[in-house]
């Protein structure tokens, strides 16, 4: 079997100085788009934490695809941490920073069961700012954070450490 890298390597797309000059942008949609890729990728997320969570939160937008895939694939439930103010009930927010300003990111504060365990799921871990923020709203709903699980990892931005203490699972770094 194709090493889970090796797969990554021979789909992702390196887009030179994008978004900006200097920056080499890894485009996960090739991945997305090829079958056996989208399966392998979604398998793995899971398989560390297997029989460890009850719940999966995905971040809006692209951890949605990879979350969905993974709560379907392992007959667990959605979680939806949205960007703020596109839920409709009462929610839990937090502020996280971006590179210029701040976003934030919402959950319904009835999304979990008491005490559920959560996988919180995404495309890449830059900062940490997006994964820590959701992590940070699991807890506020009542849920315990059972990992966190990304395909990339941009080691050069310590999102890791931003998450110190929780299990973060990455299958390439970057
Ligand atoms: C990207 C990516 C992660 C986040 C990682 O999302 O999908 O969610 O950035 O960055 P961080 O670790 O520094 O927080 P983005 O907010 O760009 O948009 P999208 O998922 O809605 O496309
Ligand atoms: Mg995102």
């Amino acid at each position: 079997l194709e090493p889970i890298e090796a797969l990554l390597d021979r789909l992702c797309a390196v887009v030179p100085d994008y978004p900006e000059p200097g920056i080499s942008f890894k485009d996960l949609t090739p991945v997305f788009a090829d079958a056996e890729g989208l399966r392998r990728i979604v398998d793995a997320l899971a398989a560390p934490f297997e029989g460890r969570f009850d719940a999966v939160a995905g971040m809006e937008a692209r951890g949605f695809l990879l979350a969905s895939a993974v709560a379907y694939a392992t007959g667990t439930g959605l979680l939806t941490v949205r960007k703020g103010g596109k839920l409709p009930r009462e929610v839990f927010c937090r502020d996280y920073e971006l590179e210029y300003g701040t976003a934030s990111l919402e959950i319904h504060q009835d999304a979990l069961h008491p005490g559920a365990r959560v996988l919180l799921i995404d495309d890449v871990l830059a900062t940490g700012g997006t994964m820590e923020a959701a992590a940070s709203l699991v807890e506020q709903a009542g849920g315990a954070v059972a990992g966190v699980a990304v395909v990339l990892e941009l080691e050069a931005l310590a999102g890791r450490e931003k998450l110190a203490g929780r299990e973060v699972v990455s299958l390439q770094r970057v």
